[in-house]
């Protein structure tokens, strides 16, 4: 397995070109399934979750081809109704086959997702809109076997105990683009990603109202084409380059981003104390601000326009450097803080009670041996590490390959000290003289165990 070597310190400068989004592009593959011709996907990263939801069009056995940022998908070939455990198991986005093959196939069997570092991901939404649409489902030896004489359309209300659900949204409108009658989708997510999905349906030919609101009508239609997209730029890319130009003093040019579809992100940064210029409609300048000086924060994630819970390890990063207490809450996956764990090995003063994060800002992280959890763990972990003083091993990088594109490429050039290698277990670089100053004599150690 391979680790990152990062020398903290240096504050990044330069431009950095923001991906393609890998959250939006996850489902466009799989909408794609639903045309009668081939889609072609522009602006598309090349990133593991990307390749692994390739294999699982191929084991669907329907051709994707990926070539400088460009996709073709011909469903074509489409046969296969279902989704194995090592397929779900790698990546919970599989889910989203679920809705295109229950449409063209009328049956599809998936396994249910099994546990995840970030907490409990229920799909049970998923199931109760599939239900209303008049799926008929049972579950055997880890598997949902689902299947229908027709899907007619419904109310659904997805509103689920820690908000909407962005997976059972883009499900249930796949399904129900191709549905006989209306459905009426209440407490719809809305995040940037579901109104891309419904977009890129209505370019199909689907017949969707009400896109980026909670309330989504959906009249079917009998079929629907293939079609050329674009997909929008990652926001949590984006917010991941902003918070690393924060924490490290640096002053950082992020191109091909949407910020509107980053309010909050921004909002936040503003009020940490950071200022960020619009350069034009799709870059923003991002640095310290000269004349305030950093404030912690008492921050809440919440469902779109509200904070990204993918932001919130970022976020708690940039707090544990930030003198004063910060409080930080997840509300949509509560209990999603191991990052906080392995910052606190970098000398990080946080503690976690319920939903929330204290946070006592220590003003510098000094560089440790760490582990990535999980993707935004992982990145946020090396947000962390750019920012300490010294080095710092981070170890499980391939969680970060799942979502980033060429990410230690892109922090290098912006002047980072990043290397990745395999992963070795370094002396620790001790200084022997000053640990003995600190260490008590033999006689006033306590040995009776
Ligand atoms: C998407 O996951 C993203 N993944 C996640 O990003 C993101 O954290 C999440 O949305 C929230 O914004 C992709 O887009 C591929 P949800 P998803 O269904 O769709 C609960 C990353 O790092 N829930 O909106 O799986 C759920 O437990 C990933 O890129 C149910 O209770 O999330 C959570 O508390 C991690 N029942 C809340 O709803 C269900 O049936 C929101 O989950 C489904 C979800």
């Amino acid at each position: 397995m391979d680790m990152y070597s990062i020398e903290g310190g240096t504050p990044l400068r330069g431009t950095v070109k923001i991906s393609g989004s890998k959250n939006a592009c996850l489902p466009l593959m799989c909408a794609a399934l639903l045309g009668n011709g081939p889609t072609v996907l522009e602006n598309v990263p090349d990133l593991r979750d990307i390749r692994s939801m390739m294999t699982l069009l191929e084991h669907l056995n329907v051709r994707a081809i990926l070539k400088n940022g460009r996709m073709v998908i011909d469903p074509a070939t489409f046969d296969t109704d279902w989704v194995p455990y090592d397929m779900m198991r790698k990546m919970r986005a599989s889910m989203y086959a679920f809705g295109p093959m229950i449409s063209k196939r009328r049956r599809a069997a998936v396994s249910k997702p099994g546990g995840c570092n970030i907490g409990n991901r229920p799909i049970d939404l998923h199931l109760r809109g599939f239900r209303a649409l008049g799926v008929r489902m049972v579950e055997r030896q880890g598997y949902v076997h689902a299947h229908h004489a027709g899907l007619h359309g419904a109310e659904i209300d997805l509103l689920g105990d820690n908000g909407p659900s962005v997976g059972a949204t883009c499900n249930v409108l796949m399904a129900a683009s191709l549905a006989s009658g209306r459905t009426v989708i209440r407490n719809a997510a809305r995040e940037p990603e579901v109104q891309e999905l419904a977009n890129m349906l209505a370019a199909m030919g689907a017949k969707i109202d009400g896109i980026g609101s909670p309330t989504l009508s959906i009249d079917g239609v009998e079929e629907l084409s293939g079609v050329k997209w674009r997909v929008q730029p990652d926001r949590i890319e984006a917010a991941t380059f902003a918070v690393a130009s924060a924490v490290t003093d640096g002053d950082v040019l992020l191109t091909d981003v949407d910020p509107t579809a980053m309010t909050a992100t921004l909002w936040a940064l503003r009020e940490w104390g950071a200022e960020i210029d619009h350069q034009g409609e799709d870059a923003l300048r991002v640095r310290r601000a000269t004349d305030c000086p950093m404030r912690p924060l008492q921050l809440e994630t919440g469902p779109y326009p509200g904070l990204a819970t993918d932001t919130q390890p970022l976020f708690s990063a940039l707090l544990a450097v930030t003198p004063g207490v910060s409080r930080v809450r997840d509300t949509i996956y509560r209990d999603r803080f191991m990052h906080a764990l392995e910052l606190n090995r970098m000398g990080a003063k946080t503690s976690q009670s319920g939903d929330f994060l204290s946070i006592n800002g220590v003003g510098r992280l000094e560089g440790a041996a760490v582990m990535a959890s999980d993707l935004r763990a992982g990145a946020a972990l090396t947000v962390a590490a750019l920012g300490a003083k010294g080095q710092t091993q981070l170890r499980r990088v391939y969680h970060i390959e799942r979502g980033y594109e060429r990410f230690e490429q892109k922090l290098a050039a912006l002047g980072a000290n990043i290397v990745r290698s395999s992963e070795t277990e370094p002396e620790p670089g001790l200084d022997w003289n000053a640990v003995e100053e600190e260490v008590a004599p033999v006689s006033e150690v306590d040995t009776r165990g």
